[in-house]
């Protein structure tokens, strides 16, 4: 891995990072990089891109060609700058960083952020601006949220953070060269239903069904992620799978609260269920923090990739 490869990795902090995650869904797709040598990737609710970043840094060579989609289109116009231009987005953040700096106390820092993000929520049309204030606020707010009211108004409060890294220009430039050949996208998951073709890995990490009515914590965008959202997206997959592509999708499990709410295991029966434990960065109450379980969903065994080859000795292959 070059120095420059070293540095692809997310330059947002999101809700639903999959960090945890990340050695099953390697697992899973270093099998189907054995069976084909290069697949392409689709990764529809992009999201900070954890599983994207960390393909593109791993196995970068062998994805022949990714498409990624948001339906949150500052985040996804985000993505767009850091692929067409990187620098003037860079020396925006500089500035705001400097500015950020220029102050040691929290008060003062609590007013520039107030300041910037009333800037962010009334400005339209300046693509760069905006993304600059997008990576300014979700470095300086509470715990990396992307949260907004009813009015679409990003609302998360300052954070109180020491030393926040504002502006990662060398992470934006390696990511903007590993950009080069992904497409972006801003609509629905469905949308991407022309992408199926046997030669493709969808990993799917839609926003989880809530385990509890109190612990909701979907609102990524105006509208939110619901039942039937959860079942669109069953169906969704069922389309992957008639395809003859591959599909992962993590998901919440919602056996941790309630033994007898076997939603997921019902909806997917036909499906290959594992259940990982992980640890939920974000809940809404601290007491809710610890270790519960998360579903990754696969088609692997109706793919027939039952029989996992050692996944140690297939990584040192693909990476040699
Ligand atoms: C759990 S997050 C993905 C987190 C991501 N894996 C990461 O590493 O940061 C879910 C994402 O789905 C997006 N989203 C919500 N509804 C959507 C829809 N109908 N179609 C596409 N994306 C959607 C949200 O904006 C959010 O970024």
């Amino acid at each position: 891995m070059s120095e420059v490869e070293a540095k692809i990795k997310p330059f947002l902090k999101w809700a639903g990072g999959k960090t945890q995650l990340l050695p099953s869904i390697e697992t899973k797709l270093i099998q189907r990089l054995h069976k084909n040598t290069s697949v392409n990737y689709i990764e529809p609710f992009v999201g900070s891109g954890a599983v994207l970043f960390f393909l593109l840094r791993k196995y970068g060579k062998h994805i022949k060609r990714a498409v990624i989609n948001d339906l949150n289109p500052v985040l996804t116009d985000c993505y767009s700058i850091i692929k067409q231009s990187p620098e003037p987005l860079i020396s925006q953040l500089a500035k705001l960083e400097q500015q950020y700096f220029s102050f040691s106390g929290q008060e003062d820092r609590k007013k520039l952020f107030l300041e910037k993000r009333e800037e962010f929520n009334h400005l339209e049309g300046e693509a760069v601006r905006k993304s600059a204030l997008m990576i300014f606020l979700n470095k300086t707010c509470f715990n990396g949220l992307y949260r907004v009211n009813s009015k679409g108004f990003f609302n998360v409060p300052f954070g109180k953070y020491a030393k926040p890294t504002i502006c990662n220009a060398e992470v934006i430039r390696a990511n903007s060269q590993a950009l080069q050949k992904v497409e972006i996208l801003n609509t629905d998951f469905t949308e991407t239903e022309s992408y199926i073709n046997e030669q493709t890995f969808f990993y799917l990490d839609p926003p989880y069904k809530p385990l509890s009515t109190t612990a909701s914590f979907n609102t990524y965008a105006k509208g939110g992620f619901f039942d039937d959202d959860q079942l669109r997206l069953k169906a969704f997959c069922d389309l992957v799978n008639k395809g003859g592509a591959y599909f992962v999708q993590s998901n919440s499990d919602t056996t941790n609260n309630d033994e007898s709410n076997t939603f997921f295991q019902e909806l997917y029966k036909e499906y290959t269920i594992e259940r990982v434990k992980a640890k939920r960065a974000i809940n809404s109450k601290g007491s809710g923090r610890g270790e519960i379980f998360e579903l990754i969903i696969s088609n692997d065994h109706v793919l027939g990739n039952t029989t996992s080859p050692d996944a140690d000795a297939l990584k040192s292959s693909l990476n040699s």
